[in-house]
């Protein structure tokens, strides 16, 4: 479906060229005046230079060729401005045809195109942190909006599975009981097939290691094992086996409640039988040089304004680093899925690492010319004080606990206001307190900070998560109340407040379109507070069920019924969902 403002943009072109005018002047922009106008065109300004004469007599006549049964109002005004209403007709046949389309008619402009998002980046054995919220609950939204625009999507979760936290836990488990096979390099029976650590021991063995990292003779230690790993020691990849199968499904159990949810559970691992041909090939066609020992890949370009160091390929001691693997997903990546487009949700601090990696991979031909390459650096969550998360006694804090937070305080609140029945609590509660988190993060634009409030972000009134689900339950409330809806056509606006949500649902398209282009959930979190709003108000100022006219009591419905739809769409994509009640 075109968007509105290209189809009145087509009709003032047409106008302009019928009153003698190229149909370059008929550029139709939403009005800044919303007092005024809702759309306005100022191309007589511009043409009156062209045409040498009064922009206001081109005004007029353009205005004059306009078809008015697409305006309610046609106003050419000095100095030259042509102010537009919609018709209610135009306004109603627009919304009915995005009503009875799929998806709202939305352009899918990502159909045929393939994009992997490449989000979370849990590291294996560590809890997850408050640091990882971000990246999960920004990714995941990117992702659900390019599948809705039409993109196969394919979510990696790129775990940390394969450095130096592999080869700690290796020696310090060593240090704790040599007497297990995996250090036996004789060994070449069965290993046992239970680990020889719980969740919470690993959870305690790798801060322990971490902290020995210092120590000289342990760190080379790890070290070895790190590299013994990735060779394929057989007993120390059984240890990491046994990693693998503690951590991983307290991974998923976090990311589950977040209703985050990936495709692909690869990770640095799994680029590593990449790396050895890659890096000969690099080699060998004098794309990486050595440089101090190491081989690198010079990637400065001559309009940097700043310095872009080389990207570090092979360290001088042989090992590969972080951007030698991401350059060898890359190539895994592209020789698996062929995507069109790949995204990056971590800590905006690494935007040089991911600028160096993008322009290997390009300088290199291991992606396409036209390949999308795309870090998406997000800011940082701090305390509701403004200062970096801590807990009392100065950790980071496990965002388990975050989440716990928010849902505690939150159930506090539904049980307190009684909103639902005793064995409904804890599923309503889930789901406001996940639309208050996503909602608080995704309501800020990806690139800034901010503080994490739990009583701002889970308050039932102002710019809130639980505000936006609230009117989603009231429409439920009041469709539910009426009967069978979804068959009912658009009507006509019966009133201003009518006029106002009619405007805003129309606003959908041309939203997740800048959504996508921007790769801002934000904007998404915008337009719906704005949809809320014009809901609500249009509620209050009118009496819906007792209408007694059923024809226009039916319109009501069928309106407040698309924007439910449109509204349930949105959150969906933000990736949470609305409760019954509330
Ligand atoms: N595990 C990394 C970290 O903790 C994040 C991984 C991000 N993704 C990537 N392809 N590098 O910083």
């Amino acid at each position: 479906m075109k968007k509105i403002l290209d189809l009145i943009t087509e009709k003032m072109e047409q106008a302009f060229v019928s009153a003698g005018y190229e149909a370059s002047f008929g550029k139709v922009t939403v009005s800044n005046r919303p007092d005024l106008c809702q759309y306005q065109c100022n191309g007589a300004l511009a043409a009156a230079k062209q045409y040498k004469c009064a922009p206001i007599q081109i005004a007029k006549a353009v205005a004059e060729k306009l078809d008015g049964s697409d305006f309610s109002m046609i106003d050419a005004v000095i100095p030259g401005f042509i102010n537009l209403n919609l018709s209610d007709s135009f306004l109603r046949s627009y919304l009915e045809e995005m009503r009875v389309s799929p998806d709202f008619g939305v352009e899918k402009v990502g159909a045929g195109l393939t994009a992997v998002v490449d989000y979370g980046g849990a590291n294996v054995a560590k809890p997850l942190h408050i640091g990882h919220l971000r990246p999960a609950i920004i990714g995941e939204s990117l992702k659900r909006l390019h599948k809705f625009m039409g993109y196969d999507t394919i979510g990696d979760v790129h775990l940390g599975d394969w450095g130096l936290q592999m080869g700690l836990i290796i020696a310090e488990l060593q240090e704790r009981q040599p007497e297990l096979p995996y250090f036996d390099e004789r060994f070449t029976g069965e290993y046992p097939k239970e680990s020889p650590f719980t969740l919470s021991e690993l959870e305690e063995i790798y801060p322990t290691a971490s902290a020995k990292k210092t120590d000289p003779v342990f760190a080379e230690k790890a070290h070895t094992a790190t590299f013994e790993l990735q060779q394929g020691r057989r007993g120390y990849r059984a240890i990491w086996d046994h990693i693998m199968g503690v951590s991983l499904p307290d991974l998923r159990r976090i990311y589950d409640i977040l209703d985050v949810h990936y495709e692909k559970w690869l990770g640095e691992s799994d680029a590593h039988p990449y790396i050895p041909a890659m890096v000969e090939d690099l080699k060998a066609r004098g794309l990486a040089v050595l440089s101090e020992g190491a081989w690198v890949v010079p990637v400065a370009e001559e309009t940097d304004k700043k310095e872009v160091p080389p990207m570090i390929l092979v360290k001088s001691d042989g090992s590969a680093i972080y951007a030698t693997t991401d350059l060898a997903t890359i190539v895994q990546r592209m020789q698996d899925w062929a995507p069109d487009k790949m995204l990056y949700v971590t800590d905006k601090r690494q935007n040089l690492h991911f600028e160096q990696v993008f322009r290997a991979a390009k300088k290199s031909g291991i992606v396409k010319e036209t390949t999308v390459l795309e870090h998406v650096g997000h800011g940082t969550m701090n305390g509701a004080d403004g200062k970096p998360f801590k807990t009392r006694d100065g950790g980071v804090l496990r965002l388990e606990q975050l989440i716990s937070d928010m849902t505690d305080f939150v159930r506090a609140k539904v049980v307190e206001n009684q909103i639902v029945a005793d064995d409904e609590v804890e599923a309503t509660t889930q789901k406001i307190a996940l639309a208050a988190l996503k909602y608080g993060d995704l309501s800020n634009q990806p690139t800034k900070d901010y503080n994490f409030d739990l009583e701002r972000f889970a308050a039932f009134e102002g710019n809130t998560g639980p505000y936006i689900l609230y009117t989603v339950v009231r429409i439920k409330s009041i469709l539910n109340r009426y009967g069978t809806w979804e068959h009912l056509p658009i009507a006509p606006a019966a009133n201003q407040w009518a006029k106002d949500l009619m405007l805003a649902i129309t606003k959908f398209g041309p939203t997740m379109e800048s959504a996508l282009k921007t790769l801002s959930p934000n904007l998404i979190c915008a337009y719906i507070y704005e949809l809320s709003g014009a809901v609500n108000k249009f509620y209050h100022e009118t009496r819906i069920l007792t209408e007694e006219n059923e024809e226009l009591k039916a319109g009501y419905i069928a309106l407040i019924g698309l924007a439910k739809r449109i509204l349930e769409t949105c959150i969906d994509i933000l990736g949470f969902a609305a409760p019954e009640k509330m």
